[in-house]
């Protein structure tokens, strides 16, 4: 077995050799090396190659492979496979196949076509994983499994017969009987009552909206059902190839929410995420930004593992922007910044034929002699200059909460207003402290919040007990804390906390809420300065309140719309540790938010890494008596950021005071 490299940030990516003749695995072998990959995750989708009829297994070429790849100095980490099964198998096993939410099996012929809870599928792919476990387990190139590949990407939730039947065992087991569940769904609503939970079936299309704690319960219990699939195979690898680390790639960009990922994570030996930027936001590299930051969140803080972003263009876009010169360092840097210590791309070697010939590679099409190769190679460089950052952590004094299940309760339908979806407030205030240049945490329910100067919650439209209790402890303790509208305003159930809203916040911050005022489309809201304060106004969008002041003062007051004179922004100093306890109950425009966002800041004493111009994206990783600045300059303006001092790892040469070129980056160990 090889230990992950821990000398340099490992650079590498998806190797698909099954695509590509023999005579192109020694290019490639060389290639890698010339280039300073040091691991490739081998073979995710190679199933119907391994395995091109039941009782027929083809491993020689594999072998080569990993013979080849050590050869160079490779560490692998090879894919179980089984992300998506051959033809054959679904030909014999039809009823693997998932069934969406309006009974329309999805078909084999493109990737993933399996049921979640098809234990037929089970069967299958933990034989697949046994063969390979035996085979590999210690062979000297293997450093990690990587069990399947975006678990959920394609086939969650599926709506089939085995997955109603799976759901009713799952249901049984939280609830223990149908009166309870009865209690939990609210059934006593439309004539929903259940008599029996043989009557219970996923909510497929219904002739109007679903039931919402069912929905909620659904999506629980897709994320458990394919959790189950993994749990599968780890337990085959634990088996067989005992001390080599198991991970498996998560989706933490913010258009993926199929998976409630802090369940996951106690089964993974180190978190490992994909990320690609999503061309049609305002600022795709504040959402990457976001989703680094998550991804330490569930990792508890411990450096992570990027398994794949994309050198240039993706494929799966309506436009698919190429990165621009640049471009790819700076988005791998910002990975690294905020805690990855390995580099994956998908993929290797751009593919000749196949769904997804038109996305980069770490060899694109027109081979070598290109300004992305060289790109690549310069990468390389860079990841072996920064091996002293490996293992450092990121230097955090905000938490953000992000909860996947109060997303998947707060999406749902038939809410006051369609238009406030989970994530835009937490995007919006973590981009406001990027702007900033402060640092964020987001961190997943369960996260002790007390060390935390500053404990962010946005949107956390359902909030168990227990987050409230946290929340308020964390206050207690002396964190600073923000609540954004339409927080707290149901239980685990989806049921109304009665009372006034928002009703698991309401004491922290003071304040009640009689009616909730969501604006129309085109709707601004004016918001100023309350009770002869200095605070700065400006607008609100999508959503009011008619909100009472308890023990709080008003910040901010609408100067018009539904609610004139009402607080907008309130603030309440927590009786015993002084923490400042804020409500926002609109939607702030960013120059408002920034000046808010400042305020609180200031009060938490929360400080900026660097003082640097807007546009260089500034974080700070901290380890072994060390600290390492990154800084990233997003603008086409070259740009200087003061006060810092050190040493340049990837150019050389003393800093005093960055200059940083357009579009350059610099990681400074600070002296
Ligand atoms: C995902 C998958 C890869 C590939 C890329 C393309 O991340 O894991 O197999 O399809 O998307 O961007
Ligand atoms: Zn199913």
């Amino acid at each position: 077995m090889r230990s992950w490299p821990s000398d340099r940030v490992v650079l590498g990516g998806d190797y698909n050799p099954e695509q590509w003749p023999p005579e192109v695995w020694e290019e490639d072998v060389a290639l890698m090396r010339e280039a300073g990959v040091s691991f490739v995750t081998l073979g995710v989708f190679s199933w119907a190659t391994l395995q091109p009829e039941p009782d027929r297994w083809e491993l020689d070429w594999l072998d080569r492979v990993m013979d080849l790849l050590d050869g160079a100095g490779v560490a692998v980490d090879l894919a179980t496979a089984t992300a998506s099964p051959p033809p054959w198998f679904s030909r014999a096993h039809p009823d693997t196949l998932p069934v969406d939410r309006e009974g329309r099996t999805l078909w084999p012929g493109g990737r993933q076509a399996w049921c979640p809870s098809s234990t037929v599928f089970t069967e299958h792919a933990t034989a697949v994983t046994a063969t390979l476990a035996r085979r590999y387990h210690d062979h000297p190139a293997l450093a990690m499994w990587h069990v399947s590949n975006e678990y959920g990407c394609h086939n969650a939730p599926c709506y089939c017969d085995r997955c109603a039947a799976t759901f009713r065992v799952w249901l049984a087991e939280r609830y223990g009987d149908v009166d309870a569940l009865n209690d939990a769904w609210g059934t006593a609503f439309w004539s929903q009552r259940y008599s029996t939970l043989e009557e219970v079936l996923p909510p497929r299309l219904a002739p109007t909206h679903p039931n919402p704690t069912q929905v909620l319960d659904y999506r629980r219990f897709t994320s458990d059902a394919l959790l189950r699939q993994y749990l599968a195979e780890l337990d085959v690898l634990r088996r067989l190839s005992p001390g080599v680390p198991v991970t498996t790639n998560f989706m933490t960009l913010d258009s993926f929410r199929h998976l409630d990922y802090p369940a996951w994570t106690p089964h993974v030996d180190v978190v490992s995420t994909d990320h690609y930027l999503t061309g049609a936001l305002d600022d795709p590299e504040a959402e990457l930004a976001f989703a680094a930051d998550l991804t330490r969140g569930l990792a508890g803080g411990d450096p992570w593992l990027l398994m794949e972003h994309s050198t240039s263009a993706v494929n799966w876009q309506p436009v698919n922007l190429a990165k621009r010169p640049g471009q790819m360092l700076r988005n791998s840097l910002v990975h690294v910044a905020r805690g990855a210590d390995t580099l994956g791309f998908f993929q290797w070697r751009a593919s000749r034929a196949g769904a997804e010939k038109f996305h980069s590679g770490l060899v694109p099409h027109a081979g070598t002699g290109t300004r992305l190769w060289d790109e690549v190679s310069g990468l390389g460089r860079a990841c072996r200059a920064l091996g002293e950052v490996v293992g450092t952590r990121v230097e955090a004094e905000v938490a953000l909460l992000w909860d996947y299940q109060a997303g998947w309760a707060c999406d749902q339908e038939a809410h006051p207003s369609s238009r406030v979806r989970y994530g835009d407030v937490a995007h919006d205030l973590h981009a406001a402290l990027r702007r900033a240049h402060v640092t964020v945490d987001v961190v997943p329910p369960g996260t002790d919040l007390t060390g935390y100067r500053l404990v962010l919650v946005p949107t956390l439209y359902l909030c168990s007990d227990t987050t409230a209790a946290a929340v308020a402890d964390a206050a207690a303790a002396g964190a600073h804390v923000v609540v954004t509208y339409f927080s707290g305003i149901v239980d685990e159930n989806d049921h109304v906390r009665l009372g006034g809203y928002p009703g698991a916040f309401r004491d922290l911050l003071g304040v009640h809420v009689e009616e909730l005022l969501p604006l129309a489309d085109d709707a601004v809201v004016h918001v100023s300065a309350a009770d002869g304060g200095d605070a700065r106004g400006g607008t609100g969008t999508l959503w009011t309140e008619h909100l009472h002041l308890r023990d709080a003062r008003a910040v901010l007051a609408y100067d018009d719309g539904p609610v004139p004179g009402v607080p907008a922004v309130t603030h309440r100093t927590v009786p015993g540790s002084g923490a400042g306890a804020w409500y926002v109950a609109t939607r702030l425009d960013a120059g408002c938010l920034d000046a808010l966002t400042a305020r609180v800041c200031e009060g938490a004493g929360v400080a900026a890494a660097a003082d640097a111009p807007t546009g260089v994206e500034v974080v700070r990783r901290r380890g072994s008596g060390r600290s390492y600045l990154f800084a990233v300059n997003h603008g086409d303006e070259p740009a200087r950021v003061e006060g810092v001092r050190g040493v340049d790892l990837l150019v050389g040469g003393d800093v005093d005071g960055l200059d940083l070129a357009a579009g350059g980056v610099a990681v400074v160990r600070e002296s």
